[in-house]
């Protein structure tokens, strides 16, 4: 598998998936802006790449904002080159997520994931198109949640929200491919840290699934190395599920 040395921009990268993806496309060559709305997990998660021998800048924002994600992207032009790949997979922090029955939901419940789950999306993709485009190449990959794709009681919103982040990419790998653009979404199933993986709740949880265990961050960074390096190339405007088996269509 090559992935050629280029420059990518990471959401949300602080820590969790992001952070992980981060450290193994450093090891595959890639030079990484780790983005996260609070500014200390961007910097200890950039200075962990660097420790780990890549090559890393942290540039915190929130990415609601479309003037703070234009700051955002001169500032990794500037400080390490053209953008040449977007991994959207800024989420809603643990316990962020109302889980109620959507009847009993206000709009002021909605905001915050429509604000980041789609507004996000389409800023971040929206700032990075044109240098894709100048270099004649550019991988957007976006984070989604299978109950996007299956749709899932008491998450109606936050399903919602991420099924928008899925269309962007389908409608735009058509728009793109032309100019050697791929863009794809990854549906996740529950994934969960090392150290949480063996608690009561989530080995309970984990029955859910047919491979009886949840997912691991590095099940998903493969799959984004994959995405990125030539091998993965000829993928585009997909919706891949990377969710131990929970929903099969
Ligand atoms: N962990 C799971 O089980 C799971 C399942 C399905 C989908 N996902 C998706 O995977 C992605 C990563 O999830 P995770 O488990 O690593 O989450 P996490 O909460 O550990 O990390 C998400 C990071 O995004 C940052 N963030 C939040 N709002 C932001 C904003 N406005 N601007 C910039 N950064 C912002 C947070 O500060 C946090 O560091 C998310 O998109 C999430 O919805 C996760």
């Amino acid at each position: 598998m090559t992935v050629a040395p280029r420059v990518a921009l990471i959401t949300g990268a602080g820590q969790g998936l992001g952070a992980t993806v981060a450290l193994r496309l450093a090891g595959e060559g890639v030079a990484i802006a780790v983005n996260d709305l609070v500014p200390e997990r961007a910097e200890k998660s950039a200075a962990a790449v660097v420790a780990a021998g890549g090559r890393a800048v942290a540039v915190p924002g929130d990415i609601t904002d479309p003037a703070t994600v234009t700051r955002i992207v001169d500032d990794v032009r500037d400080r390490l080159g053209p953008i040449a790949i977007l991994i959207n997979n800024a989420g809603i922090p643990a316990g962020g997520v109302t889980l109620a029955p959507f009847a009993d939901t206000s709009p002021a419940d909605w905001e915050a994931m429509i604000g980041l789950n789609i507004y996000g999306v389409l800023h971040c993709t929206h700032a990075v198109i044109g240098q894709m485009t100048e270099l004649g190449w550019g991988r957007i990959i976006t984070v989604t949640s299978d109950s996007a794709r299956t749709g899932e009681a008491r998450m109606a919103v936050y399903a919602a929200s991420k099924a928008a982040g899925a269309s962007l990419m389908r409608s735009l790998s058509k728009e793109l491919g032309r100019d050697g653009i791929t863009c794809n979404t990854l549906s996740l199933g529950t994934i969960v840290p090392a150290e949480l993986a063996g608690t009561e709740r989530m080995l309970a949880h984990a029955k859910r699934y047919p491979l009886r265990r949840l997912g691991t961050y590095d099940n998903v960074a493969s799959a984004v190395a994959w995405l990125v390096s030539d091998d993965g190339g000829w993928t585009t405007g997909q919706t891949i599920p990377i969710n131990g088996g929970y929903s099969t269509s």
